[in-house]
């Protein structure tokens, strides 16, 4: 399988802070893969690297074949990076609709193929008569920016209901559960190939947890390719297929998720419950 992401000898200070060091990690396209570990051990750091928020000391970060390791947050979003940051960081003063608007900033028009093309967009007259016109299997159509927010708006909605109720509700005013559907709405407003996920359990009650969990496995099965990074290990090897355990800013294990759920020492001295 072809990578969609590779770090190379990635080595990460802020001033005397070692966060990161010689961390080597490949994220195959179409994948779920995990980075696990306790608190400080660099994760954010890593996601934070990847989107450009934080610079390198030494390495490489390439995604689809492109060096990104210098490139600017705007120009690694447009390439097709989500960041669902930790503590989801939504904008507690807008609506739910603004904070979506808002994910789609960098959007541009997109080729895609007719099963990727939602039922509200396919009514349209332009789009109708596109998909008419189409011959063999396989070929795409082109939405223009406009068309392709609106696609990514029925996508958002039709994944959590709960958004399109609450569009004009304030998000300060939604329960931790929706918040995290919110910044995950948000990521996928910028029609990414890649979706990095900083802790997306966090502060979340069990059931909810649950249900954040399936939402993501449904996400990578629309095709979507997930870095995540949790310490919440055992629900999370349970969706991942590869993963990666960092200690204080190395990795010092890893392996397929069901080797690693399997091996109990290594729960019971990095990860914990
Ligand atoms: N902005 C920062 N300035 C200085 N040190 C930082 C900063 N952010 C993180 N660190 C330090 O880098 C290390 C890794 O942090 P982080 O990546 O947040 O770990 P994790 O997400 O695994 O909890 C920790 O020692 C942390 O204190
Ligand atoms: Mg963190």
């Amino acid at each position: 399988m072809e990578p969609i992401l590779k770090i190379e000898d990635l080595s990460v200070s802020y001033g005397a802070i070692k966060a990161l060091q010689n961390v080597n990690i490949t994220v195959n396209k179409g994948g779920v893969v995990a980075i696990l570990g306790s608190n400080g051990a660099g994760k954010s750091t890593l996601l934070k690297t990847i989107s450009g928020l934080v610079p390198l000391e030494q390495g490489h970060i390439i995604f689809n074949g492109q060096d990104i390791s210098t490139t600017s947050v705007e120009r690694i979003t447009d390439l097709g990076i989500s960041h669902t940051p930790e503590g989801r960081q939504i904008f507690a003063d807008l609506s739910v609709y603004e904070n979506l608007k808002i994910g789609a900033f960098t959007v541009k028009e997109t080729q895609i193929t007719p099963d990727k093309v939602y039922d509200e967009v396919k009514k349209r007259p332009r789009i109708k008569q596109l998909l008419d016109q189409l011959g063999d299997e396989g070929e795409t159509i082109t939405l223009t920016k406009e068309e392709t927010i609106a696609n990514n708006f029925a996508r958002v909605y039709g994944l959590f209901p709960v958004l399109l109720e609450r569009k004009k509700q304030i998000a300060s005013t939604l329960s931790g559960g929706e918040m995290q559907m919110l910044a995950i709405g948000r990521a996928l407003m910028g029609s990414p190939d890649l979706l990095i996920m900083d802790e997306p359990s966090l502060g979340l009650a069990p059931m909810i947890v649950q249900n954040i969990f399936k939402i993501i496995k449904e996400l990578n099965d629309s095709g979507i390719t997930v870095l995540i990074v949790e310490q919440n290990a055992l629900q999370t090897l349970k969706i991942a297929d590869y993963a990666y355990v960092l200690k204080v800013g190395k990795v010092v294990n890893e392996g397929k998720a069901k080797d690693l759920l399997n091996d109990q020492s290594l729960i019971d001295a990095y990860l914990g419950k």
